[in-house]
């Protein structure tokens, strides 16, 4: 006879008691459960002071009915603002029908309509959709499907400098971070050129035949909004052609009509063999990725019965409210003139912040960007800060060491309520990617705001951020 164990509940914590959880319980959790080191940093921009207790449009809204204007946007995730009615409706009219889940075994009809949109929206022959959570999951597919199609002599892979494609294990590879690689074992089929040089690209694939497949972020979100001018497309489509590799242009963060185009590489009139979205794929709600690829390569990989499931649906992949979400978040962008709006609203802050950068020729070193992934950079501080400050600052963070955007981006909170991202390559670059329901007024706002902060000067930045550190 089996002996039924007896189950005891664990101490758990409750939907109710985790939305009641104060400041000190949540750092104490966080730090105790999730990741102490990150807490640092937290720390020092004083994030940690705040809890998000809503989170409506542009805005965030604090434990203190505080609202924080969003131009960070979780880097290019939030195109729709946060709860879009219209998305929070899609998705609980798919709750209260009780529908199903799981996409494993029946056909999905939310699936099937999502692969069917985004093959409506994507040029050329962009028609095969593999259905994922993450960046990270959407690039491993991307990358997989282009080496299966190229073949196992043309294995090898180009990839750009200071480019990021995420932390799985494959695509780690192919992100240019010796931080993010850390010690672990890379693929070693790889070829690494500069960003927007067409030059080493053909020299690359003129000298070695085994370069089957090129992977480049269309605009470099982690290398601090990078962009390479059309002819480059243009000819690395011809490039691609002639040696037939195959390109797999990640849109992960530029995609979704952030740069005005739904693809960035639309920008240039020309169309990749695979590519790859995620972020903002979600509406701001859920996790969603999908890569897309040219038929004749997707089925060339997987066209087969027997091949079908090499790299088939994953769990998670096609799952019925996610899927929900992203059509309704796709059927918006049109509805209500997204990318358009980004066209716009882009140029309006690239133009106001462009003025700033003239006011403040000696703290802002450059604007750059497409529609509302835009990049500002500040001066390199870290060998020119004031004598006096230099020793305070090094002492509060090595990473911050000089770096305005780290003070800036502190103050502008503390301050101004606003919220801005920083950039993983290159400290010196505050990284733009507001909502694109993004409207002149926010514009204002945040401009307004920097420009008092940058009036301050570099001491009175330095200074204000020091002195926060020590309340
Ligand atoms: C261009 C690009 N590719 C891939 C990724 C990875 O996406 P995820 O963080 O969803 O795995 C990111 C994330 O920032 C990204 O910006």
């Amino acid at each position: 006879m089996n002996i039924v164990p007896q189950i005891t509940k664990p101490h758990l914590l409750s939907v109710e008691d985790a939305k009641a959880l104060d400041l000190p319980k949540m750092t104490e959790y966080f730090k105790d459960h999730l990741n102490p080191g990150q807490l640092h940093f937290m720390k020092l921009l004083g994030f940690n002071k705040v809890k998000i207790e809503r989170a409506e449009g542009m805005y965030y809204i604090d434990q203190n009915g505080r609202k924080i204007l969003d131009f960070f946007g979780g880097f290019g995730s939030l195109a729709f603002g946060h709860n879009h009615p219209k998305v929070l409706e899609a998705r609980i009219a798919f709750q209260n029908e009780q529908r199903h889940e799981i996409a494993m075994a029946f056909l999905s009809q939310y699936a099937a309509a999502l692969a069917r949109n985004l093959s409506e929206i994507s040029p050329g022959d962009l028609d095969m959709v593999f259905l994922g959570s993450s960046g990270s999951e959407a690039m491993e597919a991307a990358v997989k499907v282009a080496e299966r199609a190229a073949g196992p002599d043309r294995s090898r892979i180009v990839y750009a400098e200071n480019s990021f494609h995420g932390k799985t294990k494959g695509v780690l590879s192919l992100t240019d971070s010796p931080l993010y690689r850390g010690e672990f074992k890379l693929v070693d089929e790889t070829v690494r050129v500069p960003f927007g040089d067409i030059d080493a690209i053909r020299n690359a694939f003129e000298a070695d035949t085994s370069i089957g497949v090129i992977v480049l972020e269309t605009i470099q979100g982690g290398g601090g909004i990078i962009s390479a001018p059309a002819e480059f497309w243009q000819e690395l489509r011809a490039l691609c052609d002639k040696h037939e590799v195959l390109w797999v242009a990640d849109e992960v963060q530029c995609g979704m009509g952030r740069s005005g185009r739904f693809y960035a590489f639309e920008h240039a009139g020309v169309v990749p063999d695979v590519t790859a979205l995620a972020k903002s794929l979600g509406a701001g709600k859920c996790a969603m990725a999908a890569m897309i690829a040219r038929r004749d390569v997707y089925m060339k990989a997987y066209g087969k019965p027997n091949t079908a499931l090499i790299h088939g649906p994953a769990t998670f992949g096609g799952i019925g409210e996610a899927c929900v979400t992203a059509i309704e978040g796709l059927n918006l962008l049109y509805d209500e003139d997204l990318i358009a709006n980004s066209t716009a609203q882009g140029a309006y802050l690239l133009e106001r912040l462009t003025d700033l950068k003239n006011k403040y020729p000696k703290i802002i070193k450059d604007v750059r960007g497409q529609g509302l992934m835009v990049g500002l950079e500040f001066q390199d501080f870290s060998q020119a800060l004031p004598a006096m400050l230099r020793p305070v600052v090094s002492m509060l963070d090595e990473k911050l060491k000089g770096s305005l955007s780290g003070f800036i981006g502190a103050l502008l909170l503390r301050d101004y309520d606003t919220l801005v991202a920083f950039t993983e390559y290159n400290r010196n670059v505050i990284r733009l990617e507001p909502p694109l329901i993004c409207q002149r007024e926010h514009v204002d706002a945040f401009v307004n705001a920097l420009d008092d902060l940058l009036g301050r000067g570099i001491v009175g930045i330095v200074k204000d951020f020091v002195a926060s550190q020590v309340k």
